[in-house]
């Protein structure tokens, strides 16, 4: 039963619709890339990339198996609108980003500036797009954010994230190649994955549709299709994330965290996300640790403030991950759920508290009142978020 049905907003209607982005997978995909330019009528293309992926020699693959050596654009980890001016726009004909989320986010840009032009600012907000941007293919080289299955890139402008949400800035195809993986570092496998493992749960436990007010947004609630690609990602990547992480030569982990952070980004792009990125969001503006460590500080809070609307499903993820034994109440396998959770980020090396970021009880005001206004998470949270939130942390997090 959905207790959110009980939000304003309800619709009557309850129609529903699923994009997603076109993809391959599989080990040594991301060497066809030539023809897989060649088929979006591709000849000149602006590699969009950065120094760490380069460094690592991740690009190598990829830049060997083209055909012509293409004019590069670097990306920073910190994706601006002032990384995106004086593009070659004359020379090239389409964009190839081969990297991590912000690499990917910035080649949605650029792609957006080859076909449009402007500044990259007059994009931001919801369907500020205009039309098609230039052809597009994306290669991760991360098992995270699954901005290669999205629709949004993530921006600051003069100091302030911001994003692009628009149907035109998914890629026209992703190349989901796990040997682009293999030598990730332990602590990006965690942290990346640990944001995948947060996007298929928050997806599965999005609010339904049928209670989320129409939005320009696409983040519309969890529907049937949405459901049926954050569970398989969730136990996808329940089951792999600690392999790959402590043994980064686990093969299997690492196809299976591939697979899973590019279900769970398909997944979320349609049916949005909740409180603990909205959280994280707030953590990440007060104390700049990285996105992984800040969604793993805020779970326990965020799935407790979620508990009362969502017990029933939380108790049954619980045992669909086998958390609990078949005797176990709904109380019982829900607590295990949120116990899980911490383990796993205690597991990975990752905040298990607000605290364990150097938070304190004096930042509660601060931290409520910069996660209630985020309109980009909260409609799509199961229950809705209001001063409740400010007990919970202090309950939770701060030993009220
Ligand atoms: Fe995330």
């Amino acid at each position: 039963m959905d207790h959110s049905r009980h939000s304003p907003g309800r619709l009557e209607s309850a129609s529903f619709a699923f994009a997603t982005t076109d993809a391959r997978f599989g080990e040594g995909v991301a060497t066809t890339v030539d023809d897989v330019l060649t088929e979006l009528d591709v000849s000149n293309p602006l590699l969009v990339t950065d120094e760490g992926v380069e460094t690592a020699g991740v690009l190598e693959p990829v830049r060997d198996a083209l055909d012509a050596t293409p004019t590069i654009h670097y990306a920073t980890t910190e994706p601006s609108t002032a990384d995106v001016t004086d593009l070659p726009t004359d020379e090239v004909d389409g964009v190839l980003a081969v990297g991590g989320g912000s690499c990917i986010d910035t080649a949605k840009l650029v792609a957006t500036l080859l076909a449009h032009g402007g500044d990259a600012a007059d994009y931001l907000g919801v369907d500020e797009v205009p039309g098609p941007v230039a052809p597009f293919v994306a290669v991760p080289t991360t098992s995270g954010t699954g901005s290669q299955a999205t629709q949004t890139a993530v921006v600051s402008h003069d100091g302030i994230k911001l994003g692009s949400s628009d149907e035109y800035l998914r890629p026209d195809l992703a190349l989901v190649d796990p040997t682009l993986t293999y030598d990730l570092p332990a602590d990006v496998t965690a942290r990346s994955g640990f944001d995948a493992f947060v996007h298929a749960l928050e997806s599965l436990t999005a609010r339904d549709h049928r209670w989320v007010e129409p939005r320009p947004i696409t983040y519309q609630g969890a529907n049937p299709v949405s459901r049926a690609l954050a569970r398989e990602a969730l136990s996808t990547i329940h089951g792999a994330l600690e392999r790959a992480t402590f043994d980064g030569g686990d093969r299997d982990a690492r196809r299976a965290m591939s697979v899973g952070s590019h279900l769970a980004g398909a997944a979320f792009s349609i049916s949005g996300l909740g409180i603990v990125h909205a959280l994280a969001s707030t953590l990440g503006g007060l104390t700049d640790e990285p996105h992984g460590a800040c969604l793993a500080a805020s779970i326990e809070a965020g799935l407790t403030y979620n508990l009362p609307i969502r017990r029933e499903q939380y108790a049954s993820i619980a045992r669909s991950l086998e958390l609990v034994d078949e005797g176990a109440t709904d109380d019982e396998a829900a607590s295990a759920l949120v116990a899980e959770c911490n383990r796993l980020s205690e597991s990975l090396g990752l905040p298990t508290s607000m605290t364990d970021l150097g938070l304190e009880r004096t930042d509660v005001g601060e931290i409520v009142e910069n996660t209630l206004v985020q309109e980009r998470r909260l409609p799509t949270n199961p229950r809705d978020a209001d001063e409740e939130l400010r007990t919970c942390l202090l309950t939770v997090e701060f030993d009220a």
